[in-house]
């Protein structure tokens, strides 16, 4: 089975989570996107707070009622994709460069399901590069005082995100540092360091907030808990 057949069963797993009268957080990426189109396919009577505008776009066409995150009180159910699901659910997410609003609203949901392809399983997070969304002013100086936290922690310094067309822009406005690694021993001490830096608005640790996991695999949808 593809790594795309297996985000799409993962989604569609999750699409059956959601009940009428929910208010739903839509993640953001490819595995996000599957969900978002079951969902929509089940025309429950729902609220979407998106984590993105790409996943507003994809849900706004498809029909989902869209709202603010402080448009309602409280999240019931949110899903979204992951970079790297770890040991006790602690995972990297900020591929798709929208970790600061999936944060937000994971943080302001009852219940937060990962959804992924198998692939994304590793038993140590690291292996793919930690996203840093900074604030634009600064931002040299802001990615100096990461390279020194970074060395604190024996990593490499962490490079500018650039795509084809120049630096990637997060909808927030800001920029993103990816700090690769291969392996992260201290996940919680590091997010502590990174965010104590004044330029940081988040990073892409996810860690005691995914409640289960939804892995595609080729023998089906496995369920995970911390
Ligand atoms: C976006 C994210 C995505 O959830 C993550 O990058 C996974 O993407 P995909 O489902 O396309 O593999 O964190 O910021």
């Amino acid at each position: 089975m593809s790594a795309d057949a297996q985000k799409k069963a993962a989604g569609e797993a999750a699409a059956q989570l959601v009940e009428d009268g929910m208010v739903v957080g839509l993640g953001t990426g490819s595995t996000a996107a599957w969900f978002v189109k079951a969902l929509a396919a089940r025309k429950l009577d729902i609220k979407g707070v998106p984590t993105s505008d790409g996943t507003a776009d994809l849900a706004r066409d498809l029909g989902i009622l869209i709202v603010g995150l402080d448009d309602v009180r409280r999240v019931d159910l949110t899903v979204d994709g992951a970079d790297e699901v770890g040991p006790g659910l602690s995972l990297i997410k900020g591929g798709g460069a929208a970790l600061l609003r999936e944060k937000l609203v994971w943080e302001a949901s009852s219940r937060c399901v990962v959804i992924a392809d198998a692939a994304k399983q590793v038993k140590a997070l690291g292996r793919f590069p930690l996203p840093i969304e900074v604030v634009r002013f600064g931002h040299i100086h802001t990615g100096q005082r990461l390279a020194d936290i970074a060395a604190e922690f024996d990593l490499p310094p962490p490079r500018l995100r650039k795509s084809d067309r120049g630096l990637v822009i997060t909808d927030g406005g800001n920029l993103i540092y990816d700090m690769a690694s291969g392996r992260i021993d201290a996940p919680a001490a590091l997010g502590e360091a990174l965010k104590s830096v004044t330029g940081v608005v988040d990073h892409g640790l996810f860690l005691d907030l995914a409640d289960e996991a939804l892995i595609g695999t080729d023998d089906g949808v496995v369920r995970l808990t911390p």
